[in-house]
C-alpha cells in the first residue's frame, strides 16, 4: 500500500519527495493511523516500550526577546517574572534524582541575570553532586564562547529550536532584533561542540505552510541533530498572536512520525504543548513515535508563571507534580518509564 511503501522507501534512502511529504500530511484520521504505526515501530526496535524522563526545571521567566508568539516576550507587562536562586535549582535537581530521574533540564528564557560565571557555578555544583546525572540547559542565544565553557564544565545536551527554516517566515515570527541566522548557526555551533544538540519547531505556527515544514524536515536531515522538540503552536491572549488558531493534534502527529522515519535513535519528546491541546496528547505522541517526557519538577512559583501559551499543563496549583501519575499514564498505553539517562546513542 501507498502509505506504507512512502514510508519504506524514506526510511530506506533519508529522502522524500514535497509530494510523498504532503501526501503523508494529508491523510485523514484513519490512514494516518498507518504512518504511527511505522514510526512507533521504530521506536519500540530501538528503545523497547520504554520512555526516558528529562525533569524540567523553570529556571527563569524573565527573557530579553520578544518573539511574537510567545507569553514570556519582553514586552507582556502582565507575565509574572520569577527566577530561581541557585540554591532553588539545586533543591530541584536534588528532588528529581530522588525521583529517580537521569537528566535535568534547566530551561529559561533569555535572562542575563544567569550570566556565565553564575552559570558556570550551578553547573558545577549539579555536577558535582550527582555524578552520573546528564545537564542539559534551554536558555536560548548566548555568545559562542559561553556555549563552548558551558561544554566545558560538564552540560551535556543543548536545546535550541530553530522555529522555522525560512528566513522570511522566521522574520514573521521575530523582530528584526533577532537574526534568523544567528540562530541556524547557534544550532550548528553546538553541535561542533560536542552538545547532543536539539532543533525544533512549533507545529501551525502563524504564516507556516507545508512548505516551510517540508524545509524543517530537509534541515534536520541535514543537520542530523540527536533531539527533536516538535509542539502544536498555542495561542496566547498577551501577544500579537493571540487571535491566531492553535496548531492541529494530527498535523503534530504526522510530523512526529515523519521525523521518527527520518531517523530512528532520535530522542523525541512527547511535548508539554502537545499534552495541553489534548487529554491524551502526550500519549497520542509516544504512540505515533515519540520516546522522551519532561514533566516538570519545578517549583510551584516558577510553573504558575511559566506560561508561554494558554492552558499549559501543569500550570494549576492542583497539579503540583507533574511527575506523579506519569507512571500510570504509560502503564495504560503499556508502555513503562526508562531509568537509564537516556542519551543519544550513536556518534553524529
Ligand atoms: N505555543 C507553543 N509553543 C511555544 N513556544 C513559545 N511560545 C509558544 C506558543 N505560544 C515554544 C517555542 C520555544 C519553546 C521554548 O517554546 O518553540 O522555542
Ligand atoms: Fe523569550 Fe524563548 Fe519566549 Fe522567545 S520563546 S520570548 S526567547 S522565552
Amino acid at each position: 500500500n501507498k502509505i506504507k511503501d512512502i514510508c519504506e522507501k524514506f526510511y530506506k534512502s533519508k529522502k522524500i519527495s514535497f509530494e510523498d511529504f504532503k501526501f503523508l500530511m494529508d491523510l485523514n484520521e484513519k490512514d494516518a493511523e498507518e504512518l504511527y504505526s511505522f514510526a512507533r515501530k521504530l521506536a519500540v526496535k530501538n528503545f523497547g516500550k520504554e520512555i526516558y524522563i528529562r525533569g524540567l526545571i523553570e529556571i527563569s521567566t524573565y527573557c530579553k526577546n520578544n518573539c511574537y508568539y510567545c507569553g514570556l516576550r519582553n514586552a507582556n507587562k502582565n507575565a509574572k517574572r520569577v527566577r530561581l536562586s541557585k540554591d532553588e535549582i539545586l533543591e530541584l535537581a536534588e528532588h528529581s534524582v530522588n525521583l529517580g530521574i537521569k537528566t535535568i533540564v534547566m530551561q529559561g528564557g533569555e535572562d542575563d541575570f544567569y550570566y556565565l560565571e553564575y552559570l558556570k557555578e550551578i553547573l558545577r555544583e549539579i555536577k558535582e553532586k550527582f555524578k552520573d546525572v546528564a545537564i542539559t540547559l534551554s536558555l536560548g542565544e548566548r555568545d559562542f564562547k559561553d556555549f563552548e565553557v558551558l561544554k566545558n564544565i560538564g552540560a551535556d545536551r543543548y536545546l535550541l529550536r530553530h522555529e522555522t527554516f525560512s528566513k522570511s517566515h522566521y522574520e514573521r515570527l521575530h523582530p528584526s532584533s533577532m537574526s534568523f541566522e544567528n540562530r541556524i548557526n547557534s544550532i550548528y555551533k553546538l553541535k561542533e561542540l560536542g552538545f547532543q544538540t536539539g532543533c525544533g519547531m512549533m507545529i501551525g505556527s502563524p504564516f507556516q505552510n507545508m512548505r516551510n515544514l517540508y524545509d524543517d524536515l530537509n534541515f534536520i536531515l541535514k543537520l542530523k541533530p540527536q533531539m527533536v522538540g516538535i509542539g502544536p503552536f498555542i495561542p496566547q491572549h498577551d501577544t500579537p498572536f493571540r487571535d491566531f488558531e492553535r496548531g492541529k493534534l494530527e498535523d503534530v502527529l504526522k510530523i512526529l512520525s515523519i521525523v521518527r522515519i527520518a531517523d530512528e535513535k532520535l530522542l523525541l519528546p512527547a511535548t508539554t504543548a502537545l499534552g495541553s491541546i489534548d487529554d491524551f496528547g502526550r500519549e497520542k505522541g509516544i504512540l505515533a513515535g515519540a520516546n522522551v517526557l519532561m514533566p516538570n519538577v519545578g517549583a510551584e512559583k516558577l510553573r504558575k508563571n511559566y506560561k508561554l501559551y494558554d492552558n499549559k499543563i501543569g500550570t494549576q496549583v492542583e497539579n503540583s507534580d507533574d511527575f506523579k501519575g506519569l507512571e500510570e499514564k504509560l502503564n495504560k498505553i503499556f508502555y513503562k518509564i526508562s531509568s537509564e539517562r537516556g542519551d543519544y546513542n550513536k556518534e553524529r
